[in-house]
């Protein structure tokens, strides 16, 4: 499959980004059963038979879905790899996704041209996590079909740099699939990642709080509660740059002025009982846009008929009417 026929196989052009203790074959399922990709990641199952146990669910539901469609739109699933060599299970879950000819693989940390060659070999679709330019150059040598540009104020291991700025650098090397990550939370947000040069929506946090979502009910309340002003940036909790929910340091009972001033690495909850991601919690920016925990399914059909209502009228009627005075 090339990322062409991906597109086309998905209703609007949005990509449920895969998130760790988050992300479920039921929520990978209902995505896919609206025409939206679902995925979720290889290291968020236990153990590699786990991981397997998911792929044999999810490629099994495809097909009962596919079988009773009658016509609707049944989008393809996406698998996270983490292809560096510090990933122990990195081999096995390769041959896993290989073996079960995972239509995408979103890949992240290295991309290294041997795992990418076998993933064309059966004809997935392989799209790399960047943060930066510099990132994509290294992905793209390396022959991944495209990139997941990682900007400011996405949820998990984020970018730094601004949405536009990112997209802008990364067109100037690439003229192929770009998937637009951080902070979006409505249709309307998809097709105006797609009027920045996007073909792809990559949305995380939004998803956190749905019903199929593993995510404990207290961070899907907190996401509820937050709002962008509650996400702390910083790269000494677990060692990477991530967003974390300011409400989940403070009950892991970490000094966030200390935390402020901390190098880079993993600092240690002041509670011992606080394990980062299981209970101090990560989410983006897009937080304040979120005040309910629907099932996926309702969720994807609000995305897509915000999308389509978007894709009407993308200027509001006040905006054209001021456009249309004469200036002096
Ligand atoms: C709770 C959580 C867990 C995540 N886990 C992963 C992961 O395991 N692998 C990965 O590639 N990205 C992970 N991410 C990043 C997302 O795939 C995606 O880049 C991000 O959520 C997009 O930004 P948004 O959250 O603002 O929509 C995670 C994000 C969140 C919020």
């Amino acid at each position: 499959m090339n990322v062409k026929e991906l597109a086309g196989q998905l209703e609007i052009p949005l990509i449920l980004a895969p998130m760790f203790l988050v992300s479920t074959p039921a929520m990978t399922l209902a995505a896919c059963s609206e025409g939206l990709l679902g995925s979720f990641p290889a290291h968020g199952t236990r153990t590699p038979e786990v991981f397997e146990e998911w792929l044999i669910e999810t490629t099994e539901g495809l097909e009962r879905l596919r079988g009773e469609s009658d016509g609707k739109m049944i989008a393809p699933f996406a698998v996270n790899l983490v292809v560096h060599p510090s990933n122990p299970r990195m081999e096995g879950d390769l041959e896993k996704c290989i073996k079960y000819r995972v239509p995408v693989v979103l890949t992240s940390k290295g991309a290294p041209p041997d795992a990418v060659a076998r993933i064309h070999d059966y004809g997935g679709v392989v799209l790399h996590d960047v943060a930066n330019r510099r990132h994509a150059e290294k992905a793209l040598e390396a022959g991944v079909d495209g990139v997941v540009a990682v900007t400011a104020g996405a949820g998990g291991h984020t970018g730094t740099i601004n949405p536009f700025a990112l997209m802008n650098e990364i067109r100037r090397i690439h003229d192929g699939p770009i998937a637009l990550a951080g902070g979006m939370t409505t249709g309307r947000d998809v097709l105006a990642a797609q009027v920045m040069g996007a073909d792809f929506a990559y949305v995380g946090t939004r998803f956190i709080a749905t019903a199929e979502s593993s995510a404990p009910f207290g961070q899907k309340q907190m996401i509820v509660d937050s709002i962008a002003t509650d996400i702390f940036f910083s790269a000494s909790v677990d060692g990477a740059p991530a967003n974390w929910l300011t409400k989940s340091l403070s009950a892991a009972g970490i000094d966030l002025d200390v935390l402020r001033t901390t190098r880079p690495g993993k600092v240690i909850a002041a509670a011992e009982t606080h394990k980062r991601w299981k209970d101090i919690w990560t989410a983006g920016h897009g937080v304040g846009n979120i005040d309910d925990i629907p099932t996926t399914a309702e969720l994807c059909r609000r995305l897509k008929a915000e999308y389509r209502a978007a894709a009407l009228h993308p200027i509001s009627n006040d905006v054209i009417d001021q456009m249309a005075q004469p200036s002096g």
